[in-house]
């Protein structure tokens, strides 16, 4: 399916959208070129799952966890982006996280493909002409 963000202001709109989609799966991986907006939908999404946290990209650890303020439900949100080896992937023992049965989002999913569940979610954001986001999954 596809989810169209015409502009900032419809994001929590996109993001509920989203949400209604997710269904039972727990790993999502979000491709889309820098810039693109996928800490900005991650963010978005989280919120419409009831975390009031601040939510910024994992800049100084791979990893960052969130909790809703409802069900106390758990998210990781990851950024795999300055990971120069996979060993430092494993070191920090991404399948407790992966396999964990907790929500994951993850940012450059490319660099650690080979690690993913099978079952993970593919979701491409990718900017038009317009400024608007497209979001595929
Ligand atoms: N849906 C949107 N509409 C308009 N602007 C957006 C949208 N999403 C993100 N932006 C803007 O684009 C910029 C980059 O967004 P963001 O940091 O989310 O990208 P990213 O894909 O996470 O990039 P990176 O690969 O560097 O982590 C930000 O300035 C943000 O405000
Ligand atoms: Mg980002």
């Amino acid at each position: 399916m596809e989810i169209k963000i015409q502009s900032l202001e419809q994001i929590h709109e996109a993001a509920h959208e989203f949400v209604a989609a997710m269904g039972d799966n727990t790993v999502f991986a979000f491709y889309g070129k820098m810039g693109a907006g996928k800490t900005t939908f991650i963010k978005a999404v989280c919120e419409e799952l009831g975390v009031s946290d601040v939510i910024s990209s994992p800049t100084f650890a791979i990893v960052n966890e969130y909790r809703s303020d409802e069900g106390g439900e758990l998210i990781y949100h990851f950024d795999f982006y300055r990971i120069k080896k996979l060993s430092e992937v494993y070191d920090m023992g991404y399948e407790d996280y992966f396999f964990s049965g907790a929500l994951c989002f993850i940012e450059w999913p490319e660099l650690v493909e080979e690690l993913l569940p099978g079952d993970a979610v593919k979701v491409t954001i990718e900017e038009q002409t317009d400024g608007s986001r497209l979001i595929t999954l």
